[in-house]
């Protein structure tokens, strides 16, 4: 998506520098060849031979460095570049910037520069919230400096607030809508996550571990690409993914109805653990307990199939329709099993067994389950499940016709 651009990144000092790392590598992993300029509180954070070996190219620090200014000099480093991100931004670059100070080689080409600039800032609290910060931040947005951030949490200093730099795939996310449109615009996506649940009386209900943690993280992904996303989702704690339109359901005949009224869509991924069984003898009151009358049965009957239904939609099926399979033995053969049986044309199949921590765990191990091939994922975020996920779609979208 980023083939070809040419991002001049100006590492300013904070910890959050650190995230720049991965920033460059992620950068380049999506075609684009980034430029580094580091600021001398950059380098008390991450070290120019790291910033160097990821980018693959010379580090820039010295605004008075004859060599550099004989080979490239501080205006053509902008020149060359197709945008500029300062990330993190510091309050002291952000209040050079706004000053208009060009007193280093970060603040000098920041204003000689005639390209896009995006800010990320990171910063503690109530340096954050300053009135002098806020002000400089309006100065620079007034003149078109695009800003990302900063995301609230828990910060380097101990203290809890905004101020943390955002997280890089939403840095990057902002790059590539600086350039145009993600790879996914004008294809509508539908997504499942979290669990069902299932009455047994207005109190009670049959229920799963699943957090909603994976679905919506494939609902995020596929958004920050572009695509236009209704995640249907069961009772779950987490918030809802932005630019993602939610619907929120309790049953799986509830989930099936969101997901039947959510098409026509061209790509459908069921994260969601779907209860197999409602139960068909729920009652209308709360159950009592008798004393001297034996325990309540409780009777069950077999679900809609949400996953197997989206894949025999005939003309109105989705062009990809994605599963997962939770397994807790022959995870392999069983999602293969999935995969026939539902119709669908993928599986990620992911061990749930209570010593992998997937169900509510911020990590998941995946194997992508396809006709002809299995293909093991190391163990990752997962967001990063979500954003490789993601990325395949776009792929595999270009090949399947519409
Ligand atoms: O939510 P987290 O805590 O982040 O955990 C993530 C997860 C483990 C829930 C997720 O990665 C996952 O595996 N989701 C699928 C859970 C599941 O129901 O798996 P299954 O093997 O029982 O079902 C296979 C597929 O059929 C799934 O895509 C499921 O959504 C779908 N299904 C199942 C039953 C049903 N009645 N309708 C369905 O659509």
């Amino acid at each position: 998506m980023l083939d070809g651009r040419r991002i001049l990144l100006v590492i300013s000092g904070g910890i959050a520098a650190y995230k720049s790392l991965d920033l460059i590598r992620r950068l380049r992993e999506r075609g684009a060849s980034v430029r580094c300029v580091l600021t001398p509180g950059g380098a008390q954070f991450v070290t120019p031979l790291s910033v160097a070996a990821l980018s693959g190219e010379k580090v820039y620090q010295d605004l008075f460095s004859l060599t550099d200014e004989a080979e490239m000099g501080h205006i053509r480093l902008s020149r060359e570049a197709d945008l500029i991100v300062v990330a993190p931004a510091s309050a002291d670059l952000m209040a050079k910037m706004a000053a208009g100070l060009a007193d280093d080689l970060a603040s000098t080409l920041l204003l000689a520069a005639d390209i896009p600039v995006l800010v990320a800032p990171a910063m503690n609290t109530q340096m954050w919230r300053h009135p002098a910060t806020q002000d400089n931040l309006a100065t620079l947005e007034r003149r078109g400096v695009r800003r990302i951030g900063p995301a609230a949490g828990d910060l380097a200093c101990g203290e809890v607030g905004e101020g943390r730099m955002a997280e890089v795939l939403d840095i990057l996310a902002t790059i590539e809508t600086v350039f145009g449109d993600g790879p996914l615009k004008g294809i509508r996506a539908l997504v499942t996550s979290g669990p069902t649940f299932e009455p047994i009386d207005p109190v009670r209900f049959i229920g799963n571990r699943s957090s909603g943690k994976q679905g919506h993280a494939v609902a995020a992904a596929l958004a920050r690409l572009g695509a236009d996303v209704t995640l249907v989702s069961g009772p779950v704690a987490q918030p809802d993914p932005k630019g993602v339109k939610v619907i929120r359901v309790e049953t799986a005949r509830e989930m099936l109805g969101a997901c039947i009224a959510a098409l026509p869509v061209a790509v459908a991924v069921c994260a969601a653990a779907v209860a197999d069984w409602t139960v068909s003898n729920a009652t209308k009151e709360k159950r009592k307990k008798d004393p001297g009358s034996p325990p309540p049965t409780i009777e069950l009957a077999l679900n809609p199939d949400i996953l197997a239904t989206l894949s025999e939609q005939g003309s109105a099926r989705p062009r990809l329709v994605i599963g997962f399979a939770a397994e807790t033995e022959t995870v392999i053969d069983n999602a293969r099993g999935k995969l026939a049986r539902k119709g669908c044309d993928w599986i990620l199949a992911n061990d749930v067994s209570p010593a992998t921590g997937t169900f509510g765990g911020d990590f998941n191990t995946v194997h992508l389950v396809t006709t002809g091939d299995t293909e093991p994922w190391p163990r990752i975020a997962k967001a990063d499940v979500a954003e490789r996920l993601a990325w395949r779609i776009v792929d595999a979208l270009k090949e399947t016709p519409r």
